[in-house]
């Protein structure tokens, strides 16, 4: 290596070790490899050398040039990942009184929010959080709820199929089965079945039912999918959370109880609530529970619920003789709207930040 050269690379070296801020490295960086920099000056000698050196000087020049950019580059790395001050911090005066910059903090959604207090809410009344799957058969969908294919009742919840259905569904040979089958879903795979997004939360009573054995409280928050119009009050995809109680001697009351102090709880302000009957396959008797207040000068349909249809707790295994239970399901962003003053659902999936930052 060139005399000179060889002095360079001593040189930079041994500073860079002792840099110690980003504004020594600036300063390093520019003794070298700036306009002036002592190495770029050798690299604009070159053209003056004589051919067999130009080539021999010009390829180490390159290359110590290469090495220090690199060396540079990991010096400034390692400078921001401790972040060392820069130079003559130790001078600079400090107000400790000033107030600390603000770290912006993320936050949640209000159905996240929404989804956490009501679950708390059933946690304190001894029910358990369980979740279950966005896509669904078509047996836990319907079938399993009292709802066979042809059923008219299947026209309440507008359904997207999938496409990787199964052609043959289970449902010609399956209802005979329904009665003593505890766990379904080997069948499932074997007889194949029509898969869907889940329209409602509900599946989760059957699949739940499959696997466990009563007394016990559930409830089920998730994400369902219908295949419908939006407006002001309907979503193609919404927030459900289903709740099931099984037990002895569970009755219409025992429902309202645990439904009315879930209300009382959630809501501090002025929210008049009304039960009237209403139609679901799989309850018997079945309703719907509307919320007035707020923002809200009609009532809102909050809730359909009931008492569990003897059909279903024969479709898990269950014997209804020595058996009651009620199940509701809760459309979470209906509850949003009223808890936070929304007037309008779609906005809880707009994606605008000028909203979401409200909350
Ligand atoms: C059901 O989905 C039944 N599975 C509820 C049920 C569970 C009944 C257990 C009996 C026993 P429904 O389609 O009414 O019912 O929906 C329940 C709630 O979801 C409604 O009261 C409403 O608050 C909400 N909801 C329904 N459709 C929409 C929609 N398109 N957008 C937003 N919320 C909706």
């Amino acid at each position: 290596m060139n005399m000179d050269l060889k002095e360079i690379k001593n040189e930079v070296f041994k500073e860079l070790s002792t840099v110690e801020n980003t504004d020594d490295l600036e300063n390093l960086r520019v003794k070298y490899l700036g306009r002036k920099g002592e190495l770029t000056l050798v690299l604009r000698s070159l053209k003056d050398l004589p051919i067999n050196q130009r080539k021999k000087i010009g390829s180490e020049a390159n290359k110590l040039r290469n090495e220090l950019e690199n060396k540079i580059k990991e010096k400034v790395g390692e400078l921001s990942a401790y972040g060392r001050p820069t130079a003559g911090w130790q001078n600079k005066k400090v107000d400790i009184t000033a107030p600390g910059v603000k770290i912006s903090q993320g936050h949640l959604h209000p159905i996240t929010r929404v989804i956490q207090e009501i679950e708390e809410i059933f946690k304190t009344i001894g029910f358990e959080i369980i979740e279950g799957p966005d896509i669904e058969t078509e047996y836990y969908n319907f079938d399993a709820l009292n709802i066979p294919d042809n059923h008219p009742a299947r026209d309440m919840w507008d359904t997207f199929w999938l496409k990787l259905a199964d052609s043959k569904s289970h449902v010609a040979n399956g209802t005979s089965q329904m009665a003593n089958s505890r766990d379904r879903s080997n069948k499932q795979s074997a007889t194949g079945n029509k898969l869907l997004l889940r329209t409602h939360t509900s599946p989760m009573q059957a699949r739940y039912m499959e696997k466990n054995n009563p007394p016990f409280r559930i409830v089920v928050p998730g994400r369902v999918f219908r295949y419908e119009a939006q407006d002001v009050s309907h979503s193609h995809t919404f927030y459900q959370l289903e709740g099931l109680m099984v037990d002895k001697d569970i009755n219409v009351a025992n429902f309202k109880a645990v439904i009315e102090e879930f209300l009382k709880r959630l809501f501090s302000k002025d929210i008049k609530a009304r039960l009237r009957p209403s139609y679901f396959p799989f309850v018997e008797p079945g309703f719907e529970v509307d919320l007035k207040g707020g923002q809200f000068k009609d009532w809102v349909e909050i809730m359909g619920a009931g008492m569990v249809h003897p059909n279903v707790f024969k479709a898990v295994g269950y014997n209804p003789a020595n058996w009651q239970g009620f199940a509701f399901g809760i459309g979470l962003d209906r509850i949003a709207n009223i808890k936070y003053g929304i007037d309008d659902i779609r906005l809880l999936y707009s994606g605008d930040l000028r909203f979401l930052n409200q909350f």
